[in-house]
Parts: structure tokens; C-alpha cells; sequence
């Protein structure tokens, strides 16, 4: 399984998705691709919010291997899963589908959580919500883990 976490600035949730997603990966011995991407492209190359990489390492995470990175249409090939925390993310990856096959890979990813509820993970750029979100991620990582092992 290959899984891409897609959110805004690949800075605040999508990293946070992708430390908390590899751990359990690691914890469950699975042969999976984790990585994460934005759809903004504005903060290519940087770390991750120094807020996202505090609330990791309170939970024993360490995400500072991480740099954000652009979501490509490469990526429709590189991945069987395109997880979006918004369904503002969801659209703007669906804008660059060419197929069916790549529109169905785009899913929501609290949908594992709460099928069909289409909600979403908040942005905490703005309003500091970190260990809310960072509870909703863990949760969704635990979902996907167990929808597909
Ligand atoms: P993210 O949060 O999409 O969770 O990484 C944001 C990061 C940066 C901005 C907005 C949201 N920004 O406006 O720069």
C-alpha cells in the first residue's frame, strides 16, 4: 500500500498525518509508502510548523525529517491512496485527475472514521487548534490501519 497525505501547506495536518501513519506502519511490521504533500506549494522545502513538530514530540514523534513538497500529477501513479484533510484539499486534487482511476485514489480522511460524514480536519494554521487535530489524526491512522491489514 502506498498512501500520499495531502492538505494545504503540507506544513500543519499532512505531516502530522504522515509521522503518525509511518509509526504505526513501523509498530505493525507493514510494507507501506507513507509520504505527504501540499497543494499550495507555498512552503516548498521548509520544515514543518514548529506548532505540528511541538505537538509530535509531546507524543513521542519526531517529524523533523520531513520538508514540504508540492502535490504533482505524478503522484496519481506513485500512489494507490490520496488522503485529503479538507474538502477544499479534496478539490483541488480532483482538478488534476486525468482518470477515473486517479479520481478514485482521492478520498477524505476522516471518511475512514466516519463514512460518508465528510468532515473535516480543521486547519490549525490560524486558530493554534494542534492537539485537537493531532487527536483526529491519530484516530484516522488507527482507522486505515485496521481498514486494511
Ligand atoms: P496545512 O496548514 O494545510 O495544514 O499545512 C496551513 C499551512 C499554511 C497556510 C495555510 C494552512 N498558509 O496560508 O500559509
Amino acid at each position: 500500500m502506498r498512501i500520499l497525505m495531502v492538505c494545504l501547506g503540507n506544513i500543519c495536518r499532512s505531516p502530522l498525518a504522515e509521522g503518525i501513519l509511518k509509526l504505526k506502519v513501523r509498530q505493525n511490521n507493514l510494507d507501506w509508502k507513507v509520504d505527504s504533500a501540499g497543494t499550495s506549494g507555498w512552503h516548498e522545502g521548509d520544515l514543518p510548523d514548529k506548532r505540528s513538530i511541538e505537538i509530535a514530540a509531546k507524543n513521542g514523534l519526531d517529524i523533523t525529517d520531513q520538508r514540504s513538497r508540492k502535490f504533482v500529477r505524478a503522484d496519481f501513479e506513485d500512489f494507490d491512496l490520496i488522503l485529503a484533510m479538507d474538502s477544499s484539499n479534496y478539490q483541488n486534487i480532483l482538478a488534476l485527475a486525468q482518470n477515473e482511476s486517479d479520481k478514485d485514489k482521492v478520498k477524505l480522511i476522516l471518511n475512514y472514521a466516519y463514512p460518508d460524514q465528510n468532515r473535516a480536519v480543521p486547519d490549525p494554521y490560524y486558530d493554534n487548534g494542534f492537539p485537537r487535530v493531532y487527536t483526529m489524526l491519530e484516530k484516522a491512522c488507527q482507522d486505515i490501519v485496521q481498514t486494511y491489514v
